[in-house]
């Protein structure tokens, strides 16, 4: 890259409790991991994204963060640890990290500032969000969306009627091991087939309800460093997203053969492929099945920072 450039990174995140439900303004619990998404910038006689011209039907997340931001035409480049529509969170990652770039480029860089703008963009291009992911990969460390507001509040963000209170959480010590299905779902069509069904049916509608209470009782569980209880409430979380729809042969695969070896297992992040995350203390064993059923497993490093200027 010729001239001045500048640079952000942004961690992955794993939802632990309460995806989906979160959109409907459910409480939800996620947690930043040790692999991350950096990105540089500079300034440029077009728009681009690794060296591919942006235009109307590409690469939508950063054309929405140039134009949040007014920026002139600028060449982005990326590089990730995870790949996109893993359900990690690769949208906001990159959301978050060029949303920071661009603000140090200007001196402008503000934490608060890039969640708010991160959230944003991904209703714009996403259609429905909740500002989970965004909040994740701009915070790191743990999170909790939640609707009463507690000393831990890191910022408040709407949309209609519905309402967030973001909140640092204190993350216990503890062993994750994600498995990949390796199939990617962009999650927009996701969160809208959820939308219908909860519209059109009581039944899920109370579906939605539960994941709320089971994610509360899921933070009770993790406050106490019990990581029996936050395992049960995981998987019980599993069951009620299955019964959404969102849930596929594959995730369920991963996830009850990873139950025996585990405090806990679920779909992580939007579904529909994606990924499976398993609470356990006995990593080696989780992760020689998720290969052997066909995943991409990984040990998830958690308690890391947020987004970083670089
Ligand atoms: C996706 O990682 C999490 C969802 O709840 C969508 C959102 O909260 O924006 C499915």
């Amino acid at each position: 890259m010729y001239g001045p450039t500048w640079g952000a990174s942004a961690p992955a995140k794993v939802i632990l409790l309460g995806e989906h439900a979160v959109v409907f303004g459910k409480p939800a619990v996620s947690v930043a991991i040790g692999l991350r998404l950096r990105c540089r910038i500079r300034l440029a006689a077009v728009p681009s994204l690794n060296g591919i011209q942006l235009g109307p039907q590409n690469y939508s997340y950063v054309s929405a963060c140039l134009a949040k931001r007014n920026a002139p035409p600028t060449a982005v480049l990326t590089d990730s640890d995870f790949p996109s529509g893993s359900g990690l969170g690769s949208s906001a990652a990159v959301t978050v990290a060029l949303l920071a770039a661009l603000a140090a480029s200007t001196g402008s860089f503000k934490e608060d500032v890039v969640a708010r703008e991160a959230f944003e963009v991904e209703c714009d291009v996403q259609g429905r969000a909740s500002p989970i992911d965004t909040s994740t990969c701009t915070h790191g460390k743990g999170i909790l969306v939640s609707r009463e507001r507690e000393s831990s509040l890191l910022w408040e963000m709407s949309k209609d009627t519905r309402r967030w209170c973001v909140h640092d959480l204190p993350v216990p010590k503890m062993t994750l091991v994600v498995g990949f299905t390796g199939k990617s779902k962009p999650t927009g069509p996701l969160v809208a087939k959820v939308k219908r069904y909860v519209d059109h049916s009581t039944f899920a509608r109370d579906m939605v309800d539960e994941i709320g209470e089971v994610t509360m009782e899921g933070v009770r569980h993790m406050s106490k460093g019990d990581l029996e209880g936050l395992g049960r409430m995981m998987t019980k979380d599993h069951k009620l997203l299955a019964i959404l729809g969102v849930s596929t042969r594959e995730l369920d695969k991963l996830v009850s053969s990873v139950l025996p070896y585990s405090y806990g297992a679920k779909l992580t992040g939007a579904g529909g492929g994606g990924s499976m995350v398993a609470l356990t203390d006995r990593p080696e064993e989780v992760v020689d099945i998720i290969r052997r059923k066909g995943g991409q497993p990984f040990t998830a490093e958690t308690g890391v920072p947020g987004v970083k200027i670089d």
